[in-house]
């Protein structure tokens, strides 16, 4: 049987790191794009911007999947947003050129997306037909513009034939100690003392583990008739002081000084990154996954953090 063929554009970082060793234990080649040096046999360079010999890897690969994005973990003045912008807009725009012109382009491109475009909301929890836009009370503003700009370039750059997937991604939770990874950061500050509740505490936060994050992925694969947005995330949202509450509990620290709003606002500068990513509440849910029968193994943020947090 024919090995079948990932390439991850902006493969380098934490999710394609995810995805790259859980497909190739299961027998997939994964070829990652990346403006780096290459570390090993699996990375071809590419600069992100000009077409180039790189292009050569769609010829026949069975999945295209764009990571590529500057982390949205900054501030946000003028020079960010140039570059959270550029970083997922360029990068789209030349697959999507170089995908029109390949011989036998990929039949499926997974684009990476955000469940962040969904209304800040304390009310029913949003599927994939619920509201999109900004709301004050979250400062989200600048968010809801990037993460708009970058699913309409994907539609822009995608030629017709090749099946679209945008992954409304809710935040991924894993193991390792990358800077992306909210958990290990969530993990830190609970042991130092810090794992309080955040602002009121109140607003939901959307959440997956690695492995149904790799799992949706692999089902999505598989499920042709899944096209356009597809929430991937947990189907039970919580609270964030419900989720600090349960961190503190697993990491046996059970006083955590809260963070008031003034707090947030203070920290987040100094810590040169934003409150709308603490703040906004997050109330997604996985419809078109769950509606296609898939089942999470970890479908509650108890289990994730008992797994991920075990030695
Ligand atoms: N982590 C999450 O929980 C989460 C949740 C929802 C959505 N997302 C989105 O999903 C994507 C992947 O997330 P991640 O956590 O894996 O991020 P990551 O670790 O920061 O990896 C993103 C990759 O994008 C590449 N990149 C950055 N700027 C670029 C540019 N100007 N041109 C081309 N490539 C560029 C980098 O690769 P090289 O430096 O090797 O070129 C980097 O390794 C991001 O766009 C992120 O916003 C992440």
């Amino acid at each position: 049987m024919k090995t079948k063929r990932m390439i991850l554009a902006g493969g380098s970082g934490f999710m394609g790191g995810l995805l790259a060793s859980y497909f190739e234990e299961r027998g997939w080649t994964c070829v990652v794009l990346t403006r780096q040096h290459p570390q090993s046999d699996r990375e071809l360079r590419w600069d992100g911007v000009h077409r180039g010999d790189w292009e050569a890897c769609l010829e026949g690969a069975d999945v295209l999947v764009n990571l590529c994005g500057k982390s949205v973990n900054c501030r946000y003045h003028p020079r960010n947003r140039r570059a959270l912008m550029n970083s997922r807009l360029l990068p789209t725009r030349l697959l999507g050129e170089a995908v029109a012109e390949a011989h036998k382009p990929p039949e499926l491109w997974i684009q990476a997306s955000t469940a962040t475009l969904y209304r800040h909301t304390f009310g029913d929890p949003w599927d994939e037909h619920g509201d999109i836009g900004a709301h004050p009370d979250a400062k989200d503003a600048f968010s809801i513009e990037l993460a708009t700009a970058w699913e309409d370039a994907f539609r822009d750059a995608i030629p017709p034939g090749i099946r679209p997937v945008l992954l409304r991604s809710a935040m991924v939770l894993g193991r390792g100690n990358d800077l992306n990874n909210v958990l290990s950061v969530l993990r830190r500050l609970t042991r130092f003392g810090l794992g309080g509740k955040m602002g009121h505490g109140h607003q939901y936060v959307s959440w997956i583990h690695e492995k149904d994050f790799c799992r949706a992925l692999e089902r999505i694969i598989a499920q042709s008739e899944l096209v356009g947005p597809v929430n991937v995330c947990a189907p039970n949202p919580l609270p964030n002081h419900q989720m600090m509450r349960i961190l503190r509990r697993r990491l046996s620290r059970p006083v955590g000084i809260p963070a008031p709003a003034w707090a947030l606002e203070l920290g987040a500068f100094f810590l040169r990154t934003e409150t709308e990513l603490i703040i906004k509440s997050r109330r997604v849910i996985p419809g078109k996954l769950l509606a296609g029968g898939f089942e999470f193994e970890f479908p509650d943020f108890s289990r994730a953090a008992e797994d991920l947090l075990s030695p």
